[in-house]
C-alpha cells in the first residue's frame, strides 16, 4: 500500500493524486457509499491513484483495564514492597504442573522476608553458584526458589500505565483490588488469575505487558509471583507511567508494604 493510499484509508474520502514526477495534487471528495474499492486511472497528464474508502475506518484501540485501588492506613510510609522467599521444590510454574498459587494453597511460611524498592535482578549464567542475591538483600538457593513481591503502588499520575515483566523462568503479575490481594484482609486468593504471565529460559526472557488505567494518588495492590527452577534465573518488573520516557524498576518513594492495608 502506498503512503497516499494509507493516508486516504485513514481519512475515508476520495483522493486523487498524480505521480510525483508531475508534482502532487490532492482532491478530497466526501464519500457516503457503503463499499470499499480502489482503482488506478491514467489521465492524459500521467498516472494517478484513486482510493475510495467507506465506511470511515474507526481505529480499534484496546481499552486498558481499570484496576480498583485500595484504601491504605493514613500514616503509611513508602518503605518498599514486601519480598518473600519461598521453598520451590517443584520448579517453574512454566513446567506446567504447578500453579503459582501453590505457596498459598500449601500454606508455606517464607524462608526469608525483606523490603525492596527494586524489582530487578540480572540473569546469572551456568555453571551457577549454589546461591544468588535477589532484591532486598535476600539470598536464595539459585536452583529453585519463589519470590513474591507485594504491596501498594501509588500512581503518580492519571492515565494509561504500561506494566511489564520478564523472567527466567516465570513471573505472574496480579494487580488491583482482589486480584493482587483482598483490600480488607491483605490476603491473596489462590483463585485469582494473573493479569500477565511472563516466561523465559535459556537466556531468552521476553517482556509480557499490559496497559492499565490508574488514577493519581490512588494505592493499587501489586503482587508478583516469580519462580525459578533448574539453574540460571532473572527477573524484571517495570511500570511506565504516562508521559514517562522510560519504564522503571526502581520504585523508591512510590511503593508501600502490604502492612499498609487498612482493615476496615
Ligand atoms: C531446592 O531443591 C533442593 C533439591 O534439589 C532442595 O534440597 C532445596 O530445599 C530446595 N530449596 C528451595 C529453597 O526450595
Ligand atoms: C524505598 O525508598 C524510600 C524513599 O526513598 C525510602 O524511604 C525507603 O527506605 C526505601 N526502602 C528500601 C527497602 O530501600
Amino acid at each position: 500500500m502506498t503512503t497516499m493510499m494509507r493516508a486516504a484509508l485513514l481519512v475515508g474520502s476520495l483522493f486523487v493524486h498524480k505521480g510525483l514526477s508531475q508534482g502532487l495534487t490532492t482532491t478530497t471528495i466526501p464519500w457516503v457509499g457503503s463499499s470499499t474499492t480502489s482503482t488506478t486511472i491514467t489521465p492524459c497528464t500521467g498516472p494517478a491513484t484513486v482510493v475510495i474508502q467507506t465506511p470511515l475506518p474507526v481505529p480499534t484501540c484496546p481499552t486498558p483495564i481499570k484496576p480498583t485501588p485500595c484504601g491504605v492506613l493514613p500514616d503509611c510510609k513508602a518503605e518498599g514492597l514486601n519480598i518473600d522467599y519461598y521453598h520451590n521444590p517443584v520448579g517453574g510454574y512454566s513446567s506446567g504442573n504447578v500453579p503459582s498459587s501453590y505457596y498459598i494453597t500449601e500454606g508455606l511460611t517464607p524462608l526469608d522476608s525483606s523490603l525492596t524498592n527494586i524489582t530487578f535482578f540480572p540473569q546469572d549464567i551456568a555453571p551457577i553458584n549454589p546461591e544468588r542475591e535477589t532484591n532486598g538483600g535476600i539470598i536464595v538457593n539459585a536452583n529453585n526458589f519463589t519470590l513474591v513481591y507485594s504491596g501498594f503502588y501509588r500512581a503518580p499520575a492519571t492515565g494509561v500505565f504500561n506494566i511489564c515483566s520478564s523472567a527466567d523462568n516465570e513471573n505472574d503479575i496480579f494487580f488491583g483490588r482482589g486480584n493482587a490481594f483482598n483490600c480488607g484482609t491483605g490476603e491473596p486468593s489462590p483463585d485469582e488469575q494473573p493479569l500477565v504471565i511472563s516466561r523465559g529460559g535459556n537466556y531468552v526472557n521476553p517482556d509480557s505487558c499490559v496497559d492499565v488505567y490508574l488514577v493519581e494518588g490512588a494505592y493499587y495492590p501489586i503482587r508478583n509471583v516469580m519462580g525459578n527452577w533448574a539453574g540460571p534465573s532473572a527477573f524484571r518488573f517495570t511500570i511506565r507511567a504516562p508521559n514517562a520516557q522510560q519504564p522503571t524498576n526502581d520504585f523508591s518513594g512510590s511503593v508501600y508494604p502490604a502492612s499498609c492495608t487498612w482493615f476496615f
